[in-house]
């Protein structure tokens, strides 16, 4: 593929603009500068810089950030910055957008990527996708409002009751819950319907994959092979 369409297919622009980028100087290859837009590359296993950031190409983006609290999940927030000012522009650029959505006051594990098919399959209520919550709530928490939200919580508006798929106390006011529905403040509308009242919600894994413990509140790093292996659904 030429130099130029493949800096365009990893979101730096439009091909004249990628074109600019090259004919200025600013792309090397192989740590040597590359001004030919129309050089040939197998996009497999390529790596460039710009402006000495090293990149890699990837024909679809799969990232995990660290969602810190304060950050709405949307491309047009409303009362607090987004999600999406915390990915470099390129990201952005090839379109990128979140898996799923986190209230602006939870924190943790969010997916993004550019891949439709996979953005689909763990948004679609039908895959039932693990998700795991850790969930601080104000009133120490009792067996019977766990064996509530094991057994099920009748929510408002909803026409039968939802229960978590796993619960446990791990402190006094902390439990960690799983839930595979994907309803609106679910696990806030569970906690309060189970009698309690979430005063923080972290999420911790999807599926078998677990937020690394290395990422930072606000970081973000790309998903390996691995980690989308553990994301892979049974069957
Ligand atoms: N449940 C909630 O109530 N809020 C979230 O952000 C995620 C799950």
């Amino acid at each position: 593929m030429e130099l130029e369409r493949l800096l365009r297919s990893q979101g730096f622009g439009s091909r004249p603009e990628c074109r600019a980028l090259i004919c200025s100087g600013q792309v090397s290859v192989g740590g040597i500068q590359c001004e030919d837009p129309y050089a040939q590359f197998d996009p497999e296993g390529f790596v460039f810089s710009i402006d000495g950031e090293l990149w890699s190409y990837r024909k679809f983006a799969y990232l995990v950030l660290n969602k810190p609290a304060g950050f709405e999940c949307s491309q047009k927030p409303r009362h607090h910055p987004s999600v999406y000012s915390l990915l470099p522009r390129p990201l952005l650029t090839r379109g990128v957008q979140a898996v799923g959505r986190l209230d602006e006051d939870t924190t943790g594990l969010l997916l993004l990527s550019d891949d439709g098919q996979f953005i689909h399959t763990y948004t679609s209520p039908k895959k039932k996708i693990a998700k795991v919550y850790d969930v601080s709530v104000k009133h120490p928490v009792d067996t019977l409002q766990l064996e509530a939200l094991l057994s099920g919580v009748q929510l408002n508006d909803e026409p039968a009751s939802v229960a978590a798929t796993a619960c446990e106390i791990r402190s006094q006011r902390v439990l960690r819950m799983t839930v595979t529905a994907g309803k609106y403040h679910l696990v806030k509308r569970m906690i309060a319907a189970a009698g309690n009242r979430v005063e923080a919600l972290n999420r911790v894994a999807i599926g078998a994959f677990e937020l690394p413990l290395s990422l930072a509140p606000g970081q973000w790093m790309w998903l390996q092979a691995a980690d989308l292996e553990r994301l892979s659904l049974p069957g």
